[in-house]
């Protein structure tokens, strides 16, 4: 999708006007504090730009997805507010109302240059369902909408597409650059390009796959995904989890990536174990895997040739780990392939979600081009597709 013709913030006239910007504050918390505030901090540039030319800036987003009472308390926009407050060294006002009397107050007496945030959207049901009612009540705090939260740009909810029924509609600078970086990747990569691709399920990536195969020179598949792969080819598996269902897709994908003479790499050897636990038993298996043992991890042949792949690429996109990362005898696949993306010279782009957390924790983060803050919005950037809260905006 080419999104380069929408209208930025940039593009419009703000000062003296009230702005509604749609951002994705949606983080992980623990015990109610913010555990990675990446998505916080990428929203600045955007909230900054609006309060220096004298906007009034109204800030909504999602967190979590609750369900009744009890969940809304662990999903309230409160220690958001502290946290950009903080971060921005400026007040942040927070109101418990969304669409009420004191969010209209509130918004009503807020002055070129400050900042509000209501509280949690979808403590409507009307947000998720893109009821024409919410998003006008969200409009009407409003004379201008900005949508700036990439990471929920692939939902067709009341606050990121809604909204742009009733007001201008443009973009902010984070959804500028995730466009603007991927876009360009996809429609003018560096050469060789190179796509590495893991995680659980073919069925979750086989929209990228059937994207990426038309574009990239090299597509990498790793995680579990490869065994489902790996058994289209005939290798013996073991146990290792896979899914019966879409082997003859994966073989399908195989003829036509061989038939586009496109290099097409999958794990040649695999760290499995004898139980999905941490403390297993661990056997690294060349080829085939025994019966009695399940793949959890790329092995070492394998990170080699992904990371040779990788050394000389132009391009690169990463989304999906290589093996079970979160459980540490089975993380040095996803670590390695982290390792030589950050250390080759390719435009580096990686997709959010795992893979993303990974080089964050890893501390690779400095060496990407571009870590992306969507994890499904990202995944159905790279497959193609429309993403509604972008679609939405206004053109030039
Ligand atoms: C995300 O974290 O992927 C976005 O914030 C979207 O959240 P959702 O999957 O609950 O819509």
């Amino acid at each position: 999708m080419d999104y380069s013709g929408k209208k930025t913030i940039e593009d419009i006239d703000v000062k003296g006007k009230k702005v509604l910007v749609r951002c994705d504050f949606n983080v992980p918390l623990s015990d109610g504090e913010i555990v990675d505030d990446k998505r916080i901090r990428e929203s600045i540039p955007t909230i900054k730009y609006l309060s220096d030319n004298g906007a009034g800036v109204i800030l909504c987003s999602h967190l979590g997805r609750p369900k009744d009472e009890e969940s809304k308390k662990k999903c309230t926009l409160a220690p958001v507010a502290v946290r950009l407050s903080r971060l921005m060294g400026k007040e942040v006002k927070f109101t418990t109302d969304i669409i009420g009397d004191e969010a209209h107050a509130m918004a009503a007496d807020l002055k070129p240059g400050e900042i509000m945030l209501i509280e949690n959207v979808r403590f409507y049901k009307e947000e998720t369902k893109n009821d024409p009612a919410f998003a006008k009540a969200l409009a009407s705090l409003a004379d201008i909408f900005v949508n700036d939260a990439f990471g929920t740009a692939h939902r067709a909810h009341a606050s990121t597409a809604g909204v742009a029924d009733y007001l201008p509609a443009v973009c902010g600078y984070l959804i500028k650059k995730e466009i603007t970086v991927m876009g360009g990747a996809l429609a003018n990569p560096k050469r060789p390009f190179v796509a590495i691709l893991g995680g659980a399920k073919v069925s979750d990536k086989i929209g990228v796959i059937t994207n990426l195969i038309d574009k990239v020179d090299t597509l990498i598949v790793g995680g579990a995904m490869a065994y489902t792969f790996n058994a289209a080819r005939g290798w013996r598996i073991g146990d290792s989890k896979f899914e019966p269902d879409k082997v003859e897709l994966a073989k399908e994908i195989l003829a036509k990536a061989q038939a586009k003479g496109l290099k097409f790499l999958l794990p040649v050897d695999n760290v499995a174990a004898d139980k999905f636990d941490v403390n297993a038993n661990i056997k690294v298996f060349e080829h085939g895997i025994d019966d009695g043992w399940m793949g959890l991890d790329i092995g070492p042949k394998t990170q080699k040739i992904f990371a040779d792949a990788v050394a000389d690429a132009g391009t690169v996109i990463w989304n999906g780990p290589m093996g079970v990362s979160e459980m540490p005898p089975f993380a040095h696949g996803t670590i390695a392939v982290a390792k030589a993306i950050a250390e080759s010279n390719s435009v580096s782009i990686i997709g959010g979600g795992d893979s993303a957390a990974a080089v964050e924790q890893l501390g690779f983060a400095d060496k990407m081009t571009h870590i992306s803050t969507g994890g499904g919005a990202s995944l159905e950037f790279l497959e193609g597709l429309e993403l509604p809260g972008i679609a939405c905006l206004d053109d030039k």
